[in-house]
């Protein structure tokens, strides 16, 4: 599916809710707080668990959203998946992933595990502590493979702080799983992915992976403006679950000028 099917299809959904009460950011010392949550979760291609603490009562940033445990599972079957082109099992060199508003950090603890990648997490600030918690208590399993793990604060858009993640390291792939719901953060996420698969000059091997929750039709002006510079494909869809009208979905946002790194099997029909 094109970026204008997903419009399209955002367009025509009936709104849903995210829960108001969770969105509500409490500021307060994680450690102090007595709401605390485990969450074991198995990765069968490198037979462990990874261990996530997740402290709901504390907001969006600290819970596992689904759209998250759709990135896990594909990572976690990449070689049978959407996700086999993605990445080069004959590279020599580690890859090196960059997670846009990590939450718990599942998805970029799995990848390292999984793929022996070096990723960054990075969410804001308030995120960090349990962002670094969830980091250290899978620091064994991580390694195992070759793969690293750092924790950065960066707020979208925010120049300084994304010059300051630059900096640090080359990014192949960028992913990120449910970040597009508040329209304000529509243009600094856009900005960012400007920023870091655009830059001064297209990288032509860059892409960013992006596992939606669509829950909004206003989620359609989103595509719609990343349209400008991205070609946005559809490359997985899960089945509805507990009774969502519609399944998350997988899409990968590729520089417009860059026609080398298409995603096979995802449908090549680009609106322009
Ligand atoms: C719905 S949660 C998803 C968390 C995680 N990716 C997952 O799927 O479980 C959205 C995440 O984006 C982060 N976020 C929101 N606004 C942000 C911003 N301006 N800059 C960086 N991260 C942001 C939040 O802190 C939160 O962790």
């Amino acid at each position: 599916m094109n970026v204008t099917g997903i419009q399209e299809e955002t367009e025509s959904e009936v709104d849903q809710e995210i829960n108001p009460c969770a969105m509500l950011l409490v500021e307060q010392d994680i450690e102090d707080t007595a709401a605390k949550d485990e969450l074991l979760v198995n990765l069968h291609s490198v037979k462990s668990n990874v261990v996530i603490r997740q402290l709901p009562s504390q907001g969006i940033s600290f819970k596992l959203w689904p759209a998250a445990t759709t990135l896990v599972s594909l990572l976690d079957n990449h070689n049978n998946t959407a996700f086999s082109s993605l990445f080069d099992p004959t590279s020599s060199s580690p890859l090196r992933i960059l997670e846009l508003g990590s939450g718990t950090g599942i998805v970029g603890i799995a990848a390292a595990a999984i793929l022996g990648a070096h990723v960054m997490l990075t969410d804001l600030a308030h995120a960090i502590p349990n962002l670094k918690f969830n980091a250290e208590a899978n620091s064994k399993m991580i390694g195992v493979n070759g793969g690293k793990v750092e924790v950065t604060a960066m707020a979208w858009g925010e120049e300084k702080q994304m010059e300051h993640v630059k900096g640090k390291e080359e990014f192949d792939i960028v992913m990120g799983s449910d970040l597009v719901y508040h329209d304000h953060l529509y243009d600094p996420l856009l900005r960012t992915l400007r920023f870091f698969l655009l830059g001064d000059q297209v990288n032509k091997d860059r892409v960013f992976v992006m596992a939606h929750s669509k829950r909004w039709k206003k989620e359609s002006v989103f595509f719609k403006k990343a349209n400008k510079d991205f070609h946005v494909e559809v490359i997985h869809r899960d089945d509805p679950r507990n009774g969502d009208r519609v399944g998350i979905l997988v899409c990968t946002f590729i520089a417009k000028n860059n026609k080398k790194k298409k995603v096979e099997g995802a449908n090549d029909n680009q609106s322009n």
